[in-house]
């Protein structure tokens, strides 16, 4: 199993890529962390607690701590999406426990006070020799750039690379051109993407090929396509065996038919997207679980931090213009030698069977 820990802002996209995330079979979920983004922290982090509540084993909702992570981005103001994702991130979702219920605030006191990055840390720290951790970052990558900058040497020995939710090649969501994890926090994005450890990029591209359609919501209220993925959608939420039982709620099935179709309905609204939503974030964890169903390409990727009308815009070096720009400095530093690492600093994927 590879052992995984999810860096989010829940958001609809990122409840659907914690879920996957605790019962694809090829994904350890060792912890989970919350940024700002979608919704303030103060939101995100409640928000993934009630997934995690929600969509976990009672093994998964006992180990699995959920933490506090930045609640701005470095440089600039937050930007949360109440437009997308409703007034506290999850709206029109049923069936989850409420921000306000015992056992999400017994999961949110089991961490207070304590960093994310350094969980983070620790969590990498106390994998076995053979091990190497995979960083997921589905919101803005504020806490992904904190990690990776505080820790170089731990990331060289026990981090194997970072999969983001981020960035387009052309065409953005937030702005014309930039995409909503990278407009939020572009200084991060930019400092995550010069750093040596190798970043997977699902940008707009491939996560507008994902697509949460009306025949696929048929299947999910009406018919599982594996027992297993029945049984899953049939379940309602796990019990704690703590002394702060989870109040729940209606099925699996319902819960997820109604944060697709809320997240549905703010697409259409904003961008008059007829077909259904990209499930953008949970791209990320299909990856992990099955990265022989991706095409990917690796580019030098740049992030335009002053941009008049372009902050925030993922610049994809198509044709390796910056290339030559780059020689002496790829050239001098001494962790900073390959092109193919840095210089082509990430891998896009680009399609998807
Ligand atoms: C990204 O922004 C958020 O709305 C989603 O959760 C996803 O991570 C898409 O641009
Ligand atoms: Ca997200």
């Amino acid at each position: 199993k590879i052992p995984v820990w999810l860096d989010c802002d829940p958001g609809h996209d990122d409840a659907v890529a914690i879920l996957m995330a605790l019962h694809l079979p090829q994904i350890d979920l060792l912890g989970i962390s919350a940024v700002h983004g979608n919704a303030s922290l103060h939101n995100t982090v409640r928000n993934a607690a009630r997934c995690l509540l929600a969509f976990g084993s009672t093994e998964q909702i006992e180990r699995i701590q959920v933490y506090a992570g930045a609640s701005e981005p470095l440089i600039r103001m937050s930007r949360v999406d109440n437009e997308i994702h409703g007034e506290d991130g999850l709206g029109g979702v049923e069936g989850l426990p409420d921000a306000s219920d015992p056992a999400v605030l017994a999961k949110l006191e089991a961490t207070r006070g304590q960093s994310a990055v350094l969980a983070i840390a620790d969590a990498a720290r106390a994998l076995p020799k053979d091990k190497k951790l995979v960083l997921v970052a589905t919101g803005s990558f504020t806490n992904a750039a904190l990690f990776v900058s505080l820790f170089p040497d731990l990331v060289r020995d026990k981090v194997d690379k970072v999969v983001v939710m981020g960035g387009a090649e052309g065409r953005g969501n937030r702005s014309p051109t930039a995409e909503y994890n990278i407009l939020t926090d572009p200084h991060a994005a930019s400092i995550l993407l010069n750093h040596e450890i190798s970043v997977i990029m699902a940008p707009l591209n491939i996560t507008h090929t994902a697509i949460f359609r009306s025949h696929d919501n048929e299947t999910l209220l009406h018919a599982g396509q594996t027992p297993d993925a029945d049984s899953l959608v049939n379940s309602t939420p796990a019990t704690t065996s703590s002394s702060h039982p989870v109040k729940a709620h209606t099925p699996l099935r319902h819960t997820l038919h109604t944060l697709l179709n809320f997240f549905a309905a703010t697409y259409k609204h904003v961008f008059d997207f007829d077909e259904g939503p990209p499930v953008h974030d949970a791209l990320c964890i299909a990856y992990l679980a099955r990265p022989e169903i991706f095409r990917s390409k690796r580019y030098r990727v740049d992030v335009e931090l002053e941009g008049t009308y372009t902050q925030g815009t993922t610049v994809v070096d198509l044709y390796d213009y910056r290339k030559d720009e780059l020689k002496d400095w790829l050239e001098d530093s001494e962790s900073r030698k390959s092109w193919g690492k840095l210089g082509k600093n990430a891998e896009l994927l680009e399609e998807l069977d």
